[in-house]
């Protein structure tokens, strides 16, 4: 079954990004992201060419490089939706943010601090590339007990995962769904970050998709456009 998704250049067709984004960098001034209100609007412009309507604005918090409250989130994601108003431009924005896995996450959780978004209360989360945190189990298991469902940022990416299929298949038994970067499907069979996405996909783990989007230039090559979900941003990585 799955050799019909299969193209001639060995990859397969990536899943249909649809109509919602659950992972973009795209408040400005916040992150890593745009630096002001102008790279905003070029994603959001990105985006509905795209063909996706909701965003859900993912801003890093790591509390030694971007400390960013609640509030001040929330501040940022009213001031975007009166940008995007203003500019005419119809792209819903939910609030949500992208945790680093850390003891001030757990805080975080403990205190019921965290910005969730769908009606699964998805907590969007990110660990380290190289090893698995000791603290990850202890964060996954609070945020269940809370009522959230902790969603794992670009799964793809992470080499403990990578080199230790056995390590996803014990997140998966604790409740933690999957996020993939979709730009990470279109990356060629020497990548491993690609043939990771791949494996996911075919294995029917990939729960949901983001575009990770930091920026809309730099990534943007245009007239490229993937056969089935007409993206048109540049690959990545
Ligand atoms: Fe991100």
């Amino acid at each position: 079954m799955f050799s019909l998704l299969v193209r001639r250049d060995g990859l397969i067709d990536p899943p249909p990004l649809g109509d919602t984004d659950v992972h973009c960098h795209i408040l400005p001034g916040i992150d890593d992201g745009p630096e002001d209100p102008r790279g905003s609007l070029a994603i959001a412009r990105l985006l509905l060419e795209m063909g996706i309507t909701t965003v859900v604005a993912t801003p890093h918090v790591i509390s030694d490089i971007y400390p960013t409250t609640t509030d001040r989130i929330l501040e940022a994601v009213e001031g975007l939706r009166k940008l995007l108003k203003n500019s005419g431009l119809d792209l819903e924005v939910l609030a949500g943010a992208e945790y680093y896995v850390e003891g001030d996450l757990l805080g975080r959780v403990e205190r019921g601090d965290l910005l969730s978004f769908g009606k699964d209360k998805f907590v969007l989360f990110e660990s380290p590339v190289e090893s698995k945190p000791m603290i990850l189990e202890e964060i996954v298991f609070a945020m269940k007990t809370a009522g959230y469902t902790p969603l794992m940022a670009h799964v793809e990416r992470y080499r403990y995962l990578q080199k230790d299929r056995d390590q996803i298949a014990h997140l998966r038994r604790l409740g933690v769904k999957f996020q993939v970067n979709h730009p990470s499907f279109m990356l060629p069979k020497t990548s491993r970050r690609g043939e990771m996405a791949r494996w996911l996909y075919i294995k029917g783990m990939v729960d949901l998709l983001g575009t990770d989007m930091h920026r809309a230039t730099p990534w943007v090559r245009p007239g490229h456009k993937t056969r089935r979900a007409g993206v048109t941003y540049k690959l990545f990585g």
